[in-house]
């Protein structure tokens, strides 16, 4: 270890990550930083004397879930009197001293802007000084351009190990959101919109190219609210994605999250336009009724988000579009509801994440309203957009059965094995998984090698979340080179 004056300790580092993509990236990052100080990797948390957790606040379920398992280290320290442990993330800056008064043996308390100092606070923290505490200014609690600088972005150099997938990696464009949905904690716990200055984002896509990167994602809570002036002209999504287009390596861009507001159509005309921009749009609707949507501040209509998807449809008309729904705001009725299922039918999404409504301390929604639709009543909601959902998007994904499909080629597949049940290792190995230009997951049988290659599938069979098919070829030089047409 670097730090000569820290007690002896193993270099062991077990994290454990819950969230969105955004904590994805953040806790590759954090975990790069700390290997530069040989720390390495394990997931056995008994063994590691660091221990971190990246943390989500979006629901109550991942906030208790996380207090659970901090809860069964109360006494590790015994056995480990140096073990430092960690909590990182959007509910480090939402909770912050009290997540030491729940938990005494917790070390440091790390904001979602403060990541870059996690090596020097492990090491203090070590070497015995006091518990850290390590977050952003309160929204209200000054200016916003001050609030802001207390937000961080945390993008240091990448370390191609320790992505998930050596050929597919997470840029981060923006941080924070201004948006103010009534139900989200997000503006509080990632602070002020700001968004990166475009020729960094370049450099970071070219960088991951030459390390063998074929697919970036650029990430941001509204990352269609992209936004940067620089010597008097404005930079939008649009114009960051012709600068990154380019980017010799790169096959694939895709982008999330949307908001619906935010779909000009300069954006979709530019997507129509750059072949390497895959045909997938992520924007959630939230909810079917006007009610509701102007309950949780929205900012639009239902026919405002019909008319949204007519514009996608007419500009590129091959992309598919997946949402979130949320299911027993406050005061949802029945009708209203109905009016979210209606909305599923009537777009056809590819695919729909539906969560139920919980209350989150802080928000507009949680002063304002009462969450008063019993818990069976959310499940039972719940329960019903998935099955409507699925349905849809079964019979879409069946609309596959015998066509090609371009598949970036991810690596071999664990689900997919359980899912055919195939019982000899050999044959598990040959299992392989990999996604559409359009997100959608392929599994097919073919050699380990061709991870990180493009392989054209023949789709014979589907799921409502997965299709299932048979390689044709090995390599495409590249997704649109006016081979045959594909789908997906
Ligand atoms: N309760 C339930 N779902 C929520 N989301 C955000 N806040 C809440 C909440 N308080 C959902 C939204 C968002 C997704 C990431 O999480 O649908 O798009
Ligand atoms: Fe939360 Fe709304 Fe911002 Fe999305 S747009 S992060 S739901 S406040």
């Amino acid at each position: 270890m670097s730090d000569t004056s820290s007690p002896p300790h193993n270099n062991k580092l077990y994290i454990e990550t819950v969230g969105c993509q955004m904590n994805l990236l953040d806790s590759e990052l954090v975990v790069a930083a700390l290997r530069k100080q040989n720390y390495e990797l394990t997931d056995d948390v008994k063994s590691a004397d660091t221990v971190l957790f990246n943390t989500c606040s979006v629901r109550e379920h991942a906030e208790h879930k996380i207090y659970s398992q901090l809860g069964r280290l109360k006494f590790s320290k015994r056995s480990r009197p140096h073990q430092v442990i960690g909590v990182l993330g959007c509910m480090a800056q939402k909770d912050q001293t009290l997540v030491f008064k729940k938990m005494p043996h917790v070390d440091l308390v790390v904001g979602t802007g403060q990541l870059s100092e996690i090596p020097r606070l492990i090491e203090e923290a070590r070497a015995g000084r006091e518990r850290a505490l390590a977050v952003s200014l309160d929204r209200k609690a000054s200016s916003r351009d001050q609030v802001a600088s207390s937000f961080e972005s945390y993008d240091p150099l990448r370390d191609p190990e320790m992505r998930p997938s050596p050929y597919q990696a997470f840029v981060r464009i923006m941080i924070g959101c201004d948006k103010f949905c009534t139900y989200c904690v997000v503006p509080s716990t990632r602070g002020p919109e700001q968004s990166r200055p475009p020729r960094e984002i370049a450099m970071e896509v070219a960088k991951l190219a030459e390390q063998g990167v074929r697919e970036v994602t650029l990430l941001g809570q509204t990352v269609n609210s992209y936004r940067h002036t620089e010597e008097g002209k404005e930079f939008r999504l649009a114009d960051l994605l012709r600068l990154i287009h380019d980017t010799e390596g790169i096959d694939r861009i895709k982008f999330v999250t949307n908001y619906p507001k935010d779909m000009d159509d300069d954006l979709l005309q530019t997507m129509r336009d750059l072949p390497k921009v895959c045909r997938y749009l992520h924007v959630p609707a939230q909810h079917g009724c006007d009610e509701q949507l102007k309950r949780m501040k929205r900012g639009y209509t239902v026919a405002d988000y019909r008319a949204m998807m007519e514009r996608i449809r007419k500009w590129v008309p091959d992309c598919a579009v997946s949402s979130d729904f949320i299911v027993g705001f406050c005061g949802e009725s029945e009708e209203a509801f109905q009016k979210s299922m209606a909305l599923i039918r009537e777009c056809r999404f590819k695919n729909s994440f539906v969560f139920k409504y919980s209350a989150r301390p802080g928000t507009k929604a949680d002063n304002l309203f009462d969450d008063d639709v019993p818990e069976d009543v959310k499940r039972r909601r719940n329960n019903e957009m998935l099955a409507l959902q699925n349905t849809i998007s079964e019979e879409d994904n069946a609309d596959f059965i015998g066509n090609e499909v371009e598949v970036l080629v991810e690596g071999p597949s664990k689900s997919a094995v359980k899912a055919a049940r195939v019982e000899s290792k050999r044959e598990l190995k040959k299992q392989l998984v990999g996604r559409t230009p359009c997100d959608r997951i392929v599994v097919f049988d073919g050699n380990p090698r061709l991870a990180g290659t493009l392989a054209r599938v023949l789709i014979h069979d589907c799921t409502p979340t997965t299709l299932m098919g048979t390689i044709v070829t090995r390599e495409i030089q590249h997704g649109n080179t006016g081979l045959l047409p594909i789908l997906g």
